[in-house]
């Protein structure tokens, strides 16, 4: 009888969750029933590295059912090129995965990286530009320098209490100073390092983070959802808590010294004015759009995590930072500063060399209207993978891709070039609004790490392929202070 009731049960599921008509006339792998072509992206470390190999077999773009939905993923730049600039408005759209959702108070359009295109989300990103992508001879790029060097005596203070000569955990020290910038720079407050509320919100960030990094085969099989319940009730409360300390730690103090006759005094002031005045925006976008924004710094930290493990596998690296380092601060006379960048090409290279190697990806877009990709048809909801992986990692792209060199973005008279091909953080309408202040805030970052201090690896350093984040609890470090 269970038998039965069993049977019965899997051939309902399947029912339900049987492949839609084929989206495309796009080539691609045959769908089973239930799981599509899930199997395929078995044993490797990244769904990328599969992505690769099946377009040896099927071509440059292919159609894939993940569980029952359609997806194409584009392997070359050309093809990335059309999606994401060309035909950029056809593919406004994100995955409608569950734990999306949960992340962001049971609606993903409330995020500004994970909802679809709409007018508000025009609205949104022209409100962090001035913020979140200053340029460099505004007034927002000078104090995104002083918010970066204000916070660094406090963080050399924080490394200095570490046990030094054994490993230690760095990764915390190095999220609560990315922390600080972040909130300083957009909330004009940060925090002592040993406040226990926002030493646990840091970890929640990083938690999210590491979250929104890993694909989970429910986010395709969503009749595996009673199988995550906990998983999902932990998002929820992460999140929950996250929303709290923003609202007593730093936005009603905000509130009530704010003064709507003068200029926003910083990204929490602009935001809270823009609500008086567009009446399209409410209360609860505003604390998205903070939320998402100050948990950029976790993003920032995770790089600088993932550098170190670059610098501790390639000693030579450390040292050619040290040098830039020591030359432009007259041998340490003090910190480094974002004007210090035209002069620390290598220090610049090696994030760059970073953010290649690791080839975070691109998150997924959606066909918002039937449309074509190299006049093949893509119907809407479709979802599209940009392989940035093959990008980032192709021997058609790079001269020797797995080999870990800064040089690559060097010219021969030390400035920096980047080939157009590298785009971690994507291009068109949906690229990246923080790409300006990672650039900033990871360069005094690492800076300032390596002019203080050796780092060596005395355990196995892990990092992941197609990962720009690491485990909240990663590998440790062993600090020894120079000089
Ligand atoms: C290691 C650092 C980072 C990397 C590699 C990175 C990369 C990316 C990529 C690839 C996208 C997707 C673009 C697309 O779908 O076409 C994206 C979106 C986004 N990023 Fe970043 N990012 C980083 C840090 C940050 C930071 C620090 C912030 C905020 C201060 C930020 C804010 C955003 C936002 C708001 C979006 C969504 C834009 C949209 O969908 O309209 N990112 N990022
Ligand atoms: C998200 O926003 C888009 C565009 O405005 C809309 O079409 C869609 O229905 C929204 N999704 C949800 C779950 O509200």
């Amino acid at each position: 009888m269970l038998a039965l009731v069993g049977l019965c049960m899997v051939l309902l599921v399947w029912w339900f969750s049987r492949p839609k008509k084929s989206p495309t006339t796009v080539p691609g792998p045959k769908p089973w029933p239930l799981i599509g072509s899930m199997h395929l992206l078995a044993g490797y470390e990244t769904p990328f590295q599969a992505f690769t190999a099946l377009s040896k077999i099927y071509g440059d773009i292919f159609s894939i059912h993940l569980g029952s939905a359609p997806c194409v993923v584009v392997n070359n730049f050309k093809l990335i090129k059309e999606v994401l600039i060309a035909k950029g408005a056809d593919f406004g759209g994100r995955p409608d995965f569950t734990r999306f959702h949960k992340l962001f108070g049971g609606d993903r359009n409330n995020s500004l990286a994970l909802c679809d295109w709409s007018s508000l989300q025009k609205t949104r990103r022209s409100i962090a530009r001035t913020y979140c992508s200053p340029r460099f001879t505004s007034l927002q790029y000078d104090r995104v320098n002083n918010v970066g060097e204000e916070e660094l005596d406090s963080f050399l203070a924080e490394l200095s209490r570490l046990p030094h000569g054994q490993s230690c955990d760095v990764k915390p020290a190095v999220l609560k100073v990315c922390a600080n910038m972040f909130t300083q720079y957009m909330c004009s407050t940060s925090f002592p390092y040993d406040d226990q509320d926002f030493q646990k919100i840091v970890r929640y960030f990083d938690e999210i983070f590491w979250e929104i990094n890993q694909g989970y085969a429910v986010d395709f099989l969503p009749w595996l959802l009673p199988v995550y319940t906990g998983h999902m009730k932990k998002i929820s409360h992460w999140a929950t808590e996250i929303r709290q300390f923003i609202l007593s730690r730093i936005i009603d103090k905000h509130r009530s010294t704010l003064d709507y006759n003068s200029q926003p005094r910083d990204f929490t002031d602009a935001l809270l004015m823009h609500l008086e005045e567009d009446p399209n925006m409410n209360w609860q976008h505003i604390i998205f759009e903070l939320e998402d924004f100050l948990g950029g710094h976790s993003a920032i930290g995770n790089l600088v995590m993932v550098t170190l493990a670059a610098v501790v596998k390639h000693p030579e690296v450390a040292k050619r930072i040290q040098n830039e380092v020591d030359t432009v601060t007259n041998n340490g006379a003090r910190y480094p500063n974002l004007f210090d960048k035209a002069a620390m090409p290598y220090t610049e290279a090696t994030i760059l060399e970073t953010l290649r190697t690791a080839s975070s990806p691109i998150v997924p877009h959606v066909a918002s209207r039937d449309t074509e990709i190299d006049g093949h048809q893509v119907n809407k909801g479709t979802i599209v993978f940009i392989n940035n992986y093959e990008l980032n990692q192709g021997k058609d792209y790079w001269e020797e891709p797995a080999l870990f060199k800064p040089e690559r973005f060097l010219t021969a008279s030390g400035g920096i070039i980047k080939p157009a091909h590298f785009i971690p953080f994507s291009t068109g309408k949906r690229t990246c609004i923080g790409q300006r202040l990672v650039q900033c805030f990871s360069f005094v970052v690492l800076a300032t790490l390596l002019q203080h201090y050796d780092i060596r690896a005395k355990d196995g350093v892990k990092v992941h392929p197609g990962c720009v984040a690491v485990p909240p609890d990663c590998f440790k470090l062993v600090l020894t202070p120079r000089k």
